[in-house]
């Protein structure tokens, strides 16, 4: 498929070790200035893959830390030399204002951006940066999640190749 269109791929993740399995994958392929959105109902695993990436990308550089849901404190920071990653939950934000408290935009110019729900704000997060990835997750029959990638900007690049 031409980068104009982005690339895309379809993997299935049986179980949370598979789960993990993507989330350093896409740490690997990490670089400042990407927005990763994250899709999926309620329990779709949009926290775990998150977690996963953000945990994998620390532990390359000797760090370990939790990483919480940011569902009440909407978004959470970590930081390595290498970047700086806000993984933000949008399910409870209310108005544009509210948004733009977060700095998303400062964020995205020296680090990484992952949103779970980017529907609640979609053309304020499209905004951020056109090097993005969406991932929509799908809970499918005996717990397996279906996980649907499409790259834009350099990441179309950057998904070729990744499997798992
Ligand atoms: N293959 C899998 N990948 C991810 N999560 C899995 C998998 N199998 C089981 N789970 C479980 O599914 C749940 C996913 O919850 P998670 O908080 O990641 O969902 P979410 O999409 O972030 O939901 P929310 O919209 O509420 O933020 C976890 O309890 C996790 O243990
Ligand atoms: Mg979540």
């Amino acid at each position: 498929m031409s980068a104009e269109t982005g690339t895309s791929l379809t993997l299935d993740l049986k179980d949370e070790a598979a789960t993990r399995a993507l989330g350093q994958a896409l740490a690997a392929r990490l670089r400042i200035g990407d927005l990763i959105l994250l899709r999926g109902d309620l329990g779709a695993g949009k926290t775990a893959l998150a977690r996963a990436l953000v945990q994998a990308h620390l532990a390359a550089h000797g760090i370990e830390e939790d990483v919480p849901s940011p569902t009440f404190t909407l978004v959470q920071t970590y930081e390595s030399p290498d970047l700086l990653i806000a993984h933000v939950d949008l399910y409870r934000i209310g108005d544009a204002s509210e948004l733009r408290e977060l700095g998303l935009a400062e964020i995205a110019d020296e680090g990484a951006v992952l949103v779970e729900w980017p529907e609640r704000a979609e053309a304020e997060i499209r905004r951020l940066s056109p090097d993005s990835l969406d991932i929509s997750l799908s809970l499918m029959p005996e717990g397996l999640r279906r996980a649907r990638l499409e790259g834009r900007g350099s990441w179309a690049a950057r998904l070729e190749g990744l499997s798992l």
